[in-house]
């Protein structure tokens, strides 16, 4: 895992933009098209907006994926799809077809089985999404994998949705699945057997809130039941966190 610190946010923005348009480049270079998966939350927001002023960007080779959604219709103020899309699709030349968001409007076990069904048809034939954008919450979660969910340890299925259960649409492993935030807050998340399918995982993460899971994430026992995102730990793949001042005020 690399720590990317930086002073301010415009700076942490400016570099997560040029990181993610170098993946974009590498990958349609090398296999002709961009799988992307995006986060929701705030820190990303920014990002997102500054994404959508680049130029040149490969937007007719790439694919975008969500992390997770809220159990809302796609126009609710709480909808990632939402967020993602005033931030960034409606203003760049992106193919609706390529964007594949999660049905919050559904009821959530047909969203996740669907979705499920699209991961396991991009994902299915060794192939692999080329960059995860992540945010991390102040308990440390990822996605919608929260401390204590059942995801951690690939139990995927559950005969009911609820608590912490998860769905697994008839399988191990699932790619999708519909969750309770710990609010009770319904939503659809990927799994960590999608999620650690990525070449490249960038974990933002930003404000003095987040400086104590910070530490105890990057440096502290591995424990993912506690610390979700420790998983990345464990990730095959690259990982880089991009971590403004505030957030790494607690690092070594
Ligand atoms: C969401 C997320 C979630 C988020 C973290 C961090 O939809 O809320 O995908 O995992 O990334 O909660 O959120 P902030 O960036 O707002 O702190």
């Amino acid at each position: 895992m690399h720590v990317r610190r930086f002073d301010g946010s415009s700076a942490l923005v400016a570099a997560a933009v040029r990181h993610v348009r170098a993946c974009a480049e590498c990958a349609v270079r090398a296999r002709g098209e961009f799988l992307l998966v995006l986060s929701g939350g705030s820190t990303p927001k920014p990002v997102y907006e500054a994404l959508s002023r680049v130029r040149g960007f490969p937007w007719a080779a790439t694919h975008v994926f969500f992390g997770d959604e809220r159990v809302v219709p796609p126009a609710d103020a709480a909808s990632n799809f939402r967020m993602v899309n005033e931030a960034l699709l409606a203003h760049v030349p992106i193919d609706p077809a390529r964007i594949h968001r999660m049905a919050g409007e559904a009821d959530p076990m047909s969203a996740a089985s669907a979705y499920d069904a699209l991961l396991r048809a991009t994902l299915g034939a060794g192939a692999a999404f080329d960059l995860t954008l992540l945010g991390m919450g102040d308990d440390g979660h990822i996605a919608s994998i929260f401390p204590g969910s059942p995801l951690i340890h690939g139990e995927g299925a559950a005969s009911g949705f609820g608590g912490q259960r998860a769905l697994a649409p008839g399988h191990d492993h699932a790619f999708a699945a519909a969750v309770r935030a710990p609010s009770g807050q319904p939503r659809i998340t990927l799994t960590p057997a999608a999620l650690r399918q990525s070449r490249v995982t960038s974990v933002l993460v930003s404000g003095a809130g987040k400086a104590s899971m910070l530490r105890e994430v990057l440096t502290g026992p591995v424990d993912p039941t506690q610390r979700p995102a420790q998983l990345l730990r464990q990730w095959p793949g690259r990982v880089t966190w991009f971590v403004d001042r505030d957030a790494a005020v607690r690092l070594p």
